[in-house]
């Protein structure tokens, strides 16, 4: 059904009732090796291998699935010296040649993605529908930075901005981490790339598709470690930007270091958000409970566009929040790799403390907690959570997990609850339901997100037809998928010239 979390709302074009075609999905992940090791793949001669260190499955967490061989501060150093002497010879490739290479890399994705789903769901803790939904989402980046580049730059391109950090999280490893690479790269920039630490093994395999589709393995270095590592590139006076995605403490980190160095090199960041679904009187209770339920609780809360608050007016509050309750019983919360399995576990055990950690502080402040119910397993799954706040300062941020604020407000305070959700500082994404087109524009207006989504889920924007990224403190665009993240990737060009 299309209104459970990860159940054809963010992953259409697959019917998974449909035994054949799930049972060929099932085939490909079992016919389909993934690698097991995350070592540095450098254009120079490898340095010295690091100690490498185990993998597990989070949905198993006794379940190693490989090693990361963490990068050494000698293999920072060293890929982004190749870095800098790779960027001439790589800006000097035609455009037409660059976008090829991405095409192919695209086709590679889809052969390989037996190998890919497999690791979506054991190494990052991914439903099967979000696992293939995120193998799509990297295929459409690459041909939609090909596309664009292609039609941007028929002739000369512009100078690129030389050897380009791409630092990504764990909770779109694929998408994410590719999506960096092949815009950096569309661009004319020679990459270094930095996959999160929990993730190293699907960024590994794509990064050697990558360089299988054509990519110099200097145009495209691969770096796995963890924020240590992030944090040297930063330093790295080679590195000329940094595309960033994550959460807003190492974004700011690496902006102090992007500024202190000379010159001064530009951050491109995606971070987290407060995202906020505000109700109005005229919405259909049973619409908000499906996209509410999917928005909170697909990928187990773990997406920064995720609704963390949903806002209910006085008069139908009661109605959805016994509504919510009863379909949040219904959910699925278990091994990822089970079709029946709606919610996957937490990425890590130092994720679900933090996630349990932030509700016990709301709890001590007296706010009312309900969990939907959950099997004892191992495993780092947690109880989907619907918290009762009285006022959206409650939250102490981005609770990164499985949990639904919910706030009540007044007809009549609706402003004042407006500007005090613009006031939170965030700007990723908002959701509006509501079948009074003045009261949906008044909202738009009040409260600046970087992604509005109106009487549906608040999730899974698509490449090139919902441009992805926040404002303030969620980011600092250009928004991912769209049309303007090339340009902040090259000098010296105008792209009003273009109008
Ligand atoms: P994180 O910030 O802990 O890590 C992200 C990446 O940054 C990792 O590769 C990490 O190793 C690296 N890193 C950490 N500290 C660093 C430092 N000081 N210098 C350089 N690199 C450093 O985030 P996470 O836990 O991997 O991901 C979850 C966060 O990402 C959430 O806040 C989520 O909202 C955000 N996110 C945002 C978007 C978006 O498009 N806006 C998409 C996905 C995730
Ligand atoms: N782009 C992802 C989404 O929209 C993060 O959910």
């Amino acid at each position: 059904p299309t209104h459970r979390p990860g159940h054809g709302a963010v992953a259409p074009g697959l019917d998974w009732s449909d035994d054949d075609a799930v049972a060929a999905l099932h085939g490909d992940m079992a016919a389909d090796r993934p690698p097991t090791v995350a070592a540095p793949l450098l254009g120079a001669d490898p340095c010295m291998p690091a100690v490498a260190h185990a993998l597990f499955n989070p949905a198993r967490p006794y379940e190693a699935i490989g090693e990361m061989a963490a990068s050494s501060a000698r293999d920072v150093a060293a890929a982004c010296h190749t870095a800098a002497g790779e960027a001439a010879a790589w800006a000097a490739t035609p455009v037409a040649r660059r976008a090829q290479m991405l095409d192919n890399a695209a086709a590679l994705l889809i052969a390989r993605r037996g190998a890919l789903l497999s690791l979506l769901v054991r190494e990052a803790g991914k439903t099967l529908p979000a696992a293939l939904a995120e193998v799509r989402e990297a295929v459409d980046f690459c041909h939609y930075y090909a596309r664009q580049a292609r039609q941007l730059w028929p002739g000369a391109a512009p100078t690129p901005l030389g050897p380009v950090a791409a630092i990504s999280p764990w909770n779109f490893p694929l998408a994410i981490f590719v999506g960096q690479i092949a815009a950096a790269l569309a661009a004319g920039n020679p990459v270094l790339a930095k996959p999160a630490a929990e993730t190293p093994l699907i960024a590994r395999l794509a990064t050697e598709l990558l360089h299988e589709a054509g990519i110099p393995r200097g145009a495209l270095q691969y770096l796995p470690g963890g924020g240590e590592v992030g944090a040297r590139l930063s330093a790295d006076p080679h590195i000329r930007g940094v595309l960033f995605t994550g959460s807003l403490p190492a974004a700011q980190a690496i902006h102090a270091a992007l500024a202190a160095g000379d010159p001064v090199r530009p951050l491109i960041a995606e971070t987290g958000g407060v995202n906020a679904m505000v109700v109005d009187g005229s919405a259909l209770a049973e619409q908000v409970v499906r996209d509410a339920l999917v928005s909170a609780f697909d990928s187990a809360g773990q997406r920064c566009s995720a609704l963390r608050l949903l806002c209910l007016p006085e008069e139908t509050a009661d109605g959805i929040i016994a509504l919510l309750g009863d379909a949040m019983d219904e959910l699925q919360v278990g091994d990822p790799a089970e079709l029946a399995s709606d919610l996957g576990p937490l990425i890590s055990h130092g994720a679900k403390a933090n996630v349990e950690q932030a509700l016990q502080a709301l709890a001590d402040q007296g706010m009312r907690i309900t969990r939907a119910p959950l099997a004892p397993r191992d495993g780092h799954f947690l109880a989907p959570a619907l918290v009762e706040i009285d006022a959206p300062e409650r939250l102490p941020g981005e609770i990164f997990g499985p949990v639904l604020a919910v706030l009540r407000y007044r007809r009549t305070e609706l402003p004042l609850l407006l500007a005090r959700l613009d006031a939170l500082g965030y700007g990723l994404t908002l959701g509006i339901a509501s079948r009074c087109p003045s009261l949906i524009k008044t909202v738009t207006q009040m409260v600046r997100v970087g992604n509005v989504y109106v009487n549906r889920n608040q999730i899974g924007a698509v490449v090139g037809h919902q441009p992805f990224g926040g404002e303030r403190l969620s980011g600092t665009g250009p928004k991912a998928g769209g049309p303007w993240l090339l340009w902040r990737l090259v000098r010296d060009a105008d792209p009003c010239a273009l109008i």
